[in-house]
């Protein structure tokens, strides 16, 4: 049997940054050309965090202009909004059933939320087992995501080979697909892991001036113009080798190396700034038509719901019948 693929993203902002991309959104590109790939929209997820519908229907329109626009197609991969699946509720509390609360307990968000002493709600607390059902709902195999959601996937495993031993086999047992190298952990303008959460991303689709603004206050050592630089580790040599050819990124390395030249950290990031805009030309015009196409990028998204029902319907009809209450159509 083929395998199928699943992921997305919360919405808890209007666009995409460079640790998405490199890290998660690259990958499904490449994978959609295998078919059986599923990338939806977290709405439901994102609760935890917008609390205001008008800025949640504004981040949700912006993911999907950006998913479209990076080269998500609706011709190879299945694309919708996680409201158009609401049985994902329904699963997650079956599945919840079966999720002893330590496992809740070691999970990051909650955990790190828990120990800055920021009281956390439920919907927090929970929010992995909306994720295992978001993921079960399709009979994912594998699930493309950056480091941070390796342990997610390992509790849908979990979860799901709990469910499996307990009532038969209704799920496959689904792989984190994880890239390699500076993709897995792409740092931010302030040198830790770029989020969005932090403040410390650069959004692929943000105005030019904004973005440059941003580039030029990455944080550096005090090296000067004329002073030798450590390029490995260094942020602005980091994010270069994602959006430059290698040769470029080589030469930067060398000129980072030289003493005497005048080459200083405002060069790189002028350079980084360059390379960055062009590495994404073709999906920042793509971007603006979409984004004043609202009626396109809607249809693409209820073409998804439409594709995508089947299948859960399939899952919920082999979830009753396994835990004993009436399918749907048994009900009918
Ligand atoms: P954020 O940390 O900005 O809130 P999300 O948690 O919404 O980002 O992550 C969405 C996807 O992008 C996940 O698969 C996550 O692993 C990946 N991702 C986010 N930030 C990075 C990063 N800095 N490096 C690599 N992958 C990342
Ligand atoms: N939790 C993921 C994030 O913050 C988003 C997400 C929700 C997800 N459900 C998923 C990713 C299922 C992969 C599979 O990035």
């Amino acid at each position: 049997m083929s395998q199928v693929t699943l992921s997305g993203l919360t919405p808890t902002s209007s666009g995409i940054h460079l640790g998405n991309y490199f890290g998660a959104v690259r990958q499904w590109i490449d994978l959609q050309r295998e078919g059986g790939a599923h990338y939806f929209i977290a709405t439901y997820h994102a609760l935890t965090t917008v609390k205001k519908a008008e800025t949640l229907r504004d981040n949700i329109f912006g993911i999907a202009c950006d998913y479209l626009a990076l080269g998500l197609d609706p011709e190879k991969a299945v694309i919708y909004r996680q409201e158009d699946v609401p049985e994902v509720c329904e699963l997650s509390w079956v599945l919840s059933t079966l999720t002893p609360m330590g496992l809740l307990e070691r999970c990051h968000a909650y955990k790190d939320k828990v120990e800055k002493g920021i009281s956390a709600d439920h919907g927090l607390f929970a929010y992995p087992c909306l994720m295992a059902a978001d993921i079960l709902i399709v009979r994912s195999h594998r699930v493309p995501v950056g480091q941070d959601q390796k342990q997610h996937v390992e509790v849908t495993r979990d979860i799901a080979g709990k469910f499996n031993q307990l009532y038969g086999e209704v799920f496959p047992l689904p792989e984190p697909l994880i890239l390699e190298g500076q993709a897995a952990k792409v740092p931010g303008v302030d040198g830790q892991k770029m989020s969005k959460s932090y403040g410390n991303d650069l959004g692929i689709f943000e105005p030019e001036k904004k973005l440059r603004k941003k580039i030029m206050g990455i944080v550096t050592d005090s090296q000067g113009v004329d002073d030798p630089k450590d390029p490995e580790g260094n942020t602005i040599h980091e994010l270069y080798k994602l959006v430059a050819p290698q040769e470029k990124v080589d030469e930067m390395a060398d000129k980072m190396r030289s003493t005497g030249i005048g080459y200083g950290y405002g060069h790189a990031k002028q350079e980084l700034f360059e390379a960055l805009l062009e590495h994404f030309a073709d999906a920042r015009t793509a971007r603006a038509n979409l984004e004043s196409d609202p009626d396109k990028v809607e249809e693409i998204l209820r073409e998804g719901a439409r594709k995508i029902r089947p299948i859960v319907e399939e899952t919920m009809e082999a979830v009753h019948q396994a835990i004993g209450i009436q399918s749907r159509s048994e009900r009918s």
